[in-house]
């Protein structure tokens, strides 16, 4: 049998890491700038991580949701100490797209409204109802129900309430930094706008923090820098490093009942173990302090750059836009035995790495990349375009 080929590949195999590192099959190191695509957040294989899952594996893989977990009630409470969320209640189920369907289930099980408002070029997963909410036509099969969505513009609060006035909405969910469109900041003020007009209006607000979130940014979850409280937040990539899992926060005016949502393998055994274990080094590493300030000193120094490239982001969540594509440049860095990101924005590199890299390691980067836009090949393209 053959794989459904759906991805199209980089030419390497990945078969083990070590911090910030990984190794291809050919033996060859590659310093990861991806973090597997935003989802190592402590590292590959950390230590304290590694003797978690071996010691919860030997003694149980997984049991259902129909028993008590105390590991996921132990997850709930360190969840919401460290994000500041304590009077938040957590429903965990297995990656990001589900976390958003959840969230658009929560809204309209609560508000019993079903039209969503989402922002042009986000991006929220592949599933069905988050794909209808995902700006990007290109990954949408037709036939798709979409009839209850409606797309505003980033960083324009009118596009917001003039749909909030014809339409009858349950709610406005938003990426805090647009990722895979390619780094796009939502401002701070933007969101303060947001949360007063949802409150205005009477719909919920949901964060999709399933990329920016769990430290990325220097702040727990990246709208926290703006000083709002959503009323739905959306997580998952670097909330396991690298185990599935996902989760959705919610407000304490958000009440459950029974069979309102499910999943069978959503927070097992292994998965919060996961969770556990990524929190724990989170703290004591002090790695979301950390990340922001290696971020604020990393964004310095590729601004300081004598090349015409633009730098978005905060923290360790980044996107370097070229007057040019950067499938050639990010080909050249791969050689050079550094991994990177792309974007759906063709001009755009994302710097996505575990908040344990070190300046040393960002260091390496800047240097070949230095290196690399010094050659003719690049050297004449910034003048050449634009
Ligand atoms: C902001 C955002 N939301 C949702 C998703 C979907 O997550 P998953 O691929 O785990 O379903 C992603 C994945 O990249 C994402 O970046």
């Amino acid at each position: 049998m053959e794989l459904f080929e759906v991805y199209p590949l980089m030419d390497l195999e990945i078969v083990s890491g070590n911090g910030s590192w990984v190794t291809d099959a050919n033996g060859k190191k590659y310093l990861d700038l991806y973090g597997g695509h935003a989802v190592i957040s402590i590292g590959h294989s950390h230590e304290v991580y590694l003797n978690k899952l071996k010691n919860q594996l030997e003694r149980l893989g997984f049991y259902s949701n129909s028993v008590h977990n105390s590991i996921q009630k132990k997850l709930a409470l360190k969840l919401g100490e460290q994000s500041g969320y304590v009077d938040y209640s957590l429903f965990l189920c297995n990656s990001g797209a589900e976390a958003v369907e959840f969230s658009m289930k929560i809204a309209s099980f609560h508000n019993g409204k079903s039209e969503f408002i989402s922002f042009k070029k986000g991006f929220h997963g592949r599933s069905a109802a988050a794909l209808a909410i995902t700006d990007n036509d290109k990954i949408k099969p037709a036939g798709l129900p979409d009839s209850y969505v409606h797309f505003a513009e980033l960083n324009n609060i009118d596009s917001v309430e003039a749909i909030l006035k014809e339409h009858d909405i349950s709610g406005v969910i938003i990426e805090p930094i647009q990722g895979i469109a390619g780094i796009n900041v939502a401002e701070p003020d933007f969101l303060q706008q947001l949360e007063v007009l949802c409150k205005k209006y009477g719909v919920l607000l949901i964060l999709d923090e399933i990329q920016a979130g769990f430290g990325r940014t220097g702040h727990f979850f990246a709208h926290q820098l703006a000083g709002i409280k959503p009323d739905l937040i959306t997580m998952a990539k670097g909330m396991g490093n690298g185990f599935p899992i996902g989760g959705v926060l919610i407000h304490p005016d958000i009440k459950p009942s029974y069979g309102m949502l499910g999943t069978t393998f959503g927070g097992n055994h292994l998965a919060s173990t996961a969770g556990l274990a990524v929190l724990e080094v989170l703290e004591e590493e002090d790695l979301i302090e950390s990340a922001r300030e290696k971020g604020d000193w990393f964004i310095d120094q590729l601004k300081s750059i004598d090349y015409d490239i633009k730098v978005t982001g905060r923290g360790l969540m980044i996107g370097l836009h070229f007057p040019f594509p950067i499938k050639a440049l990010r080909s050249l860095l791969v050689e050079n035995g550094i991994l990177t990101g792309s974007s759906s924005n063709p001009n755009v590199l994302r710097i996505l790495p575990a908040l344990s890299v070190s300046k040393e390691e960002l260091n390496i980067f800047l240097e070949t990349l230095k290196t690399i836009l010094q050659s003719t090949q690049f050297k004449d393209e910034q003048f050449s375009i634009g």
